[in-house]
């Protein structure tokens, strides 16, 4: 890439058509500053969401927003006859933002194989191709590769996860959601040592659970066993009883996904080049609440907000991982994310405290239920 270029990178992003890959395919598409190839095997969220960018900016300004074209290539990535395709699309880009995966503990108990394929075996295609063809490799790992917290079992062990000095602690094979993880984490050391040896050019992330709109289905739109705030909105539109798997007492800090798209978009951006063989936690400790406390608040935003008058509110169950999630689940106790590699690299900084973001994603799927019944 010559200086003239620099400002126009053509950008790879595997795996586009998730939540996070499709709120990242808005905001490149309104910066208008590269060229894009979304990769996935459905662009629904995509387009949804450019609809509602259009809908948004024709209401602030009255005109629909100009930005890059997006050019969609519908490609299984796990079929070993499209290795040679996935290959060639690396090599026609300058940097790859791989977002491949299985992104749900529902899905690591119920197939661990499936999660294994994808998450793993499909990831080490795109690594050994950004390898291959020397190309920038903007990595989403996992908040999970942490494992469980050490402060648990140790006495004045920090609760932080740092990305330099944590231990990784995983559980037994017997519970196999921690196929997941052990993959994602031998990912990132592999990607680690061909920086060392081979010069990759890499950022890994890890994400700490981000929330907003389109980040699942809901179980009453779709079979299935979704994250904890599509199961807590569903309860709430449907009133059904929120459901505390193992008492609800485990804790989580949630990022809004405005506030992570503009550290991806930064990551991107690479200023100086100080992200370079970097690894980030990417979340909001401020945002820190117990699974319980979330239930609790997501109840009251619905009383203050949402509630029709004579309607109940729905109330909270117990229920145990096993039954929730079937044999081999495991929880994650705490995971408390130091920020200070990213607010250092990158300037950046999150903004939306844990009421506000609620406020505002209640209100999209209350609003998108509503035009489906
Ligand atoms: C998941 C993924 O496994 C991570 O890889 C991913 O990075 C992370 O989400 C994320 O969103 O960043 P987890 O936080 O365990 O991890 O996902 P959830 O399904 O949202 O569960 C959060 C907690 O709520 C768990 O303790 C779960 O047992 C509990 N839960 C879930 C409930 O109490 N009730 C429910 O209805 C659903």
């Amino acid at each position: 890439m010559d200086s003239s270029d620099r400002h126009q990178p053509d950008i790879l992003l595997l795996g586009a058509g998730g939540f996070i890959g499709s709120h990242l395919c808005v905001a490149l598409r309104r910066r208008n500053r590269c060229r894009l190839t979304a990769l996935d095997l459905d662009r629904s969220k995509i387009d949804q969401g450019l609809a509602e960018a259009v809908e948004f900016d024709a209401g602030v300004s009255g005109s629909t927003p100009a930005g890059s074209e997006i050019r969609y290539v519908d490609l299984d990535i796990v079929q070993p006859e499209n290795r040679e395709r996935l290959d060639e699309l690396i090599a026609g880009h300058d940097i790859v933002v791989n977002m491949i995966a299985v992104c749900n503990p529902a899905l690591y108990v119920s197939d661990p194989l499936g999660t294994f394929e994808i998450g793993f075996r499909g990831n080490l295609d795109i690594i050994d191709s950004c390898v291959r063809h020397d190309r920038r490799l903007i990595h989403f790992s996992t908040c999970e590769v942490y494992g469980k917290s050490p402060a648990v079992y140790v006495e004045d062990e920090a609760f932080w996860f740092d990305e330099e000095e944590s231990n990784l602690i995983m559980g037994p094979v017997s519970r196999h959601r921690w196929i997941y993880a052990s993959g994602k984490q031998l990912l990132e050391r592999y990607i680690h040592a061909h920086g060392l040896q081979n010069g990759l050019d890499y950022t890994i992330i890890r994400p700490f659970n981000y929330i907003g709109q389109r980040i699942d289905y809901l179980p009453s739109e779709q079979t299935g066993n979704p994250r904890v705030f599509s199961h807590f909105m569903n309860a709430l539109l449907t009133g059904e009883p929120l459901s505390l798997v193992n008492g609800g007492e485990q804790r989580r800090a949630y990022l809004y996904i405005r506030d992570a798209t503009e550290a991806h978009l930064r990551i991107i951006e690479n200023e100086g080049n100080l992200c370079s063989r970097r690894i980030f936690n990417v979340g909001n400790p401020a945002n820190e609440t117990s699974i319980r406390d979330l239930a609790v608040l997501m109840s009251d935003i619905w009383r203050e907000r949402f509630m029709s008058p004579g309607e109940v509110l729905p109330g909270l169950r117990e229920v145990s991982g096993e039954e929730f999630y079937g044999v081999g689940y495991d929880d994650i106790d705490r995971r408390l994310p130091l920020i200070d590699a990213i607010r250092e690299c990158t300037g950046w900084e999150p903004v939306y405290g844990l009421r506000e973001m609620l406020v505002e994603i209640m209100e999209y799927y209350h609003r998108r239920v509503g035009s489906i019944a």
